[in-house]
């Protein structure tokens, strides 16, 4: 609780911001230029040293080693978003936990609405979702997209792609690629922003649906980035059906996720995001054994996982190029 409020508060308030241009100020110096109390500045300060976030030397702050990408907000790494939306949406959340011990999940949901309904209430919460999902998964997505070997895909259909930080890694990567992000009709503007913003012209369009109800677009590569995590078995085992009537013989399925190892006895962040999963979505993350058998059982073939140095890992599954694979 105190580091995600400090530094979320930190962030706000335009502290890193400073510290990036003025490494080493003291704590007056910082207060007088954001034209904040001095008091709370500095207890702030000193949680943020003790956590390891600065570097203090006596009254002199200065960002620690490393922490700069994840507090910049021009770096693609900067995670403050995902710091925001923790707040905003999901810590509210964990009160439910001990309803879902009594009563389980189901039950206690019976009355509340669905993971999207409750995530994009409003245009402001949409914003703050996609933003943080920006942060999660852009930078990893230039790993994943070398480590999917798409050099003679055409057309990527990016399945819940958000505001494409994969599709628009991969086509940065893949000069011969053109993508769509299939997704909700208000992620549309964002993707557009971004697709301006990275200068992709008509590479990269938006196809609005809801996945429980439209057939997926056809394509030679479909990618499910942090979407089967947020559904149950039975559900992913829907949607990789679906994306394996969309997707061209000899084509492939990527599967882009956190990885439980196989003994579930961690990564923490893994487990963490396991319980967090719980109370945000339907979902549950999973051992790389347990998603080779949801794609097994869609009917794709060649399933292969490729580890990236990050968070979020790649399994891939290939549509045979003749029969029905199943
Ligand atoms: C956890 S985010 C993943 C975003 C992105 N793929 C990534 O890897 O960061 C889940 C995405 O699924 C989309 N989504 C949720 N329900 C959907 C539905 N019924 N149809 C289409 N997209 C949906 C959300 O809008 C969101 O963009």
């Amino acid at each position: 609780m105190y580091a995600t409020h400090a530094l979320r508060v930190a962030d706000g308030q335009g502290v890193f911001a400073h510290l990036i241009r003025h490494s080493g100020d003291s704590a007056g110096k910082i207060a007088a230029a954001l034209a904040v109390d001095e008091d709370t500045l500095e207890r702030l300060l000193l949680v943020l040293s003790s956590f390891g976030v600065l570097d203090a030397d006596g009254d002199r702050y200065a960002l620690a080693a490393g922490v700069r990408p994840y507090v910049d907000r021009e770096d693609p790494r900067y995670l403050m978003g995902f710091v925001d939306h923790l707040i905003s949406d999901t810590s509210e959340q964990f009160g439910r936990l001990s309803g879902y011990l009594r009563a389980g999940k189901a039950e206690s949901d019976r009355d509340t609405p669905a993971p999207f309904e409750a995530l994009y209430r409003d245009d402001e919460s949409v914003g703050r979702f996609l933003n943080a999902m920006w942060g999660l998964s852009h930078h990893v997505s230039h790993e994943l997209v070398a480590l999917a070997g798409l050099s003679d895909a055409r057309r990527l259909i990016d399945v819940g792609g958000a505001s494409g930080p994969f599709s628009v890694a991969a086509l940065h990567a893949c000069p011969q690629l053109r993508a769509t992000v299939f997704d909700l009709p208000q992620v549309r503007p964002h993707l557009a922003a971004r697709a301006a913003e990275h200068k992709l012209g008509d590479r990269l369009d938006f196809a609005a649906g809801d996945f429980f109800r439209d057939p997926l677009p056809a394509g030679d590569c479909l990618a499910f980035g942090y979407i089967l995590s947020d559904w149950d078995d039975e559900t992913c085992a829907t949607l990789l059906r679906k994306a394996y009537e969309a997707c061209l013989p000899g084509g492939r399925v990527l599967v882009m996720e956190r990885l439980f190892d196989e003994d579930r006895g961690g990564p923490l962040a893994t487990s963490v995001m396991n319980l967090s999963m719980h109370v945000e979505t339907r979902g549950r993350h999973r051992t790389a054994t347990e998603y080779l058998g949801l794609l097994r059982r869609a009917g794709f073939v060649d399933g292969t996982v490729r580890r990236s140095g990050g968070d979020k890992h790649l399994i891939i599954g290939r549509r045979a190029e003749s029969g029905s694979g199943r």
